[in-house]
């Protein structure tokens, strides 16, 4: 079953939609939002097995670093809900369903946190005495439900923190999509413009469109415009322009993954604009749940970096706008090495610099 949508005329200002879900349980299967379709069309893939949800996260209709974790979980679960025979095997059948959604995309550490938090939850459910088959596969999804669940509130006290550091009127400017789409519901670097607008304040955000995937512009300006919030889409080349002018008070992004010193990967071009606001003296403000922060990874430079295919760069959206033939670099993601970020943003608060020190003591 395919539910498909337009979301038809563009949006009167102030005029608010309610928030789409990007991933969500549907009784027996996950129901994802295939993000690569918006904004033109809202469709929802109901996805059974865990190659399904391997494919979804692989070619990004699912997207986002907290979602991709949450679709994940669900995966396992998927994975394993036919599982026969004993408690053993199934426990051996989870850890190979994880193992295998953990090679879907390498450098958002949610994939990695959320797929190890199904292991260690099978193991702890498979050793009690007695325990079924069956009762060790409803943990799974019971454990993915909670995920999701948590991440929706862990947002909302992203925003709550967030806020803190904004105003009313200011301008805000944003790169790739860190929204509702990107999570269970608000996002992280969007949460805190969703309660602005439930406070009254009329935050002005500049959305980068993002090359080459376009998140900024398919994603972050339609969920934006969707919930009435003051948006204006900007191509990535005129983010200096824009704050040169004088109308950007605060840059605010997503992650992927924060290493232990604080330098932070995300969608390429984030470096970019890091610099920028560097150079303006704008604060540069990071926001993630603690599940995005990986003290197992020293510093930015061994975090890895996926590279994606050339069209996506050559002849993105079916139109060709390069020779054919040349020679094409496509990082999805960089490193803004720590120097350049004012602070993190968590659900536990608002971590500064040092990040050594202080990104530790959020985990106790
Ligand atoms: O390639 P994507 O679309 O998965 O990249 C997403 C980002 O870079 C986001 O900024 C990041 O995952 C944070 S989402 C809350």
């Amino acid at each position: 079953m395919n539910n498909s949508t337009n979301p038809a005329a563009p949006q009167s200002e102030g005029a608010a939609k309610e928030p789409l879900q990007s991933v969500q349980w549907a009784g027996d299967h996950l129901s994802l939002l295939d993000q690569r379709l918006l904004p033109e069309q809202i469709v929802y893939l109901p996805l059974t097995t865990a190659e399904d949800v391997w494919e979804a996260i692989r070619h990004l209709k699912v997207r986002g670093a907290p979602a991709i974790g949450i679709a994940a979980a669900f995966g396992v679960y998927l994975g394993v809900s036919g599982a026969e025979g004993d408690v053993r095997h199934v426990l051996d059948e989870i850890v190979r369903k994880a193992d295998y959604l953990a090679t879907s995309r390498p450098t958002a550490v949610n994939l990695f946190w959320a797929l190890d938090r199904m292991k260690a939850r099978a193991e702890a459910v498979a050793v009690r005495s007695g325990v079924t088959a069956e009762e060790l596969k409803a943990a799974m999804l019971q454990e993915a439900m909670l995920i999701r669940a948590e991440d929706e509130e862990t947002c909302r006290l992203i925003g709550e923190h967030a806020l803190g550091l904004l105003a009313d009127e200011m301008g805000v400017l944003t790169h790739c999509n860190a929204g509702g789409l990107a999570t269970a519901k608000y996002g992280t670097a969007l949460a805190p413009l969703y309660l602005a607008k439930e406070r009254g304040w009329n935050v002005k955000v500049f959305a980068d469109e993002t090359r080459p995937v376009l998140q900024g512009s398919r994603l972050t300006a339609f969920e934006l415009q969707q919930a009435g919030i003051d948006v204006t889409l900007i191509c990535d080349n005129m983010a200096g322009m824009v704050m040169a002018k004088g109308w950007v008070q605060a840059v605010i992004v997503g992650t992927d993954r924060v290493a232990a010193n604080g330098d932070v990967a995300n969608k390429i071009g984030t470096y970019s604009v890091a610099v920028l606001a560097k150079a303006h003296g704008i604060p540069f403000y990071v926001a993630c749940p603690l599940s995005t922060i990986d003290l197992g990874t020293p510093t930015g430079a061994e975090i890895p970096i996926e590279e994606r295919n050339e069209q996506e760069i050559t002849e993105g959206f079916g139109k060709r706008t390069a020779p054919v033939g040349v020679k094409v670099f496509n990082p999805a993601f960089d490193v803004t090495p720590h120097e350049y970020v004012t602070a993190i943003i968590t659900e536990k608060g608002v971590v500064t610099a040092p990040y050594e020190e202080n990104l530790r003591k959020l985990f106790g």
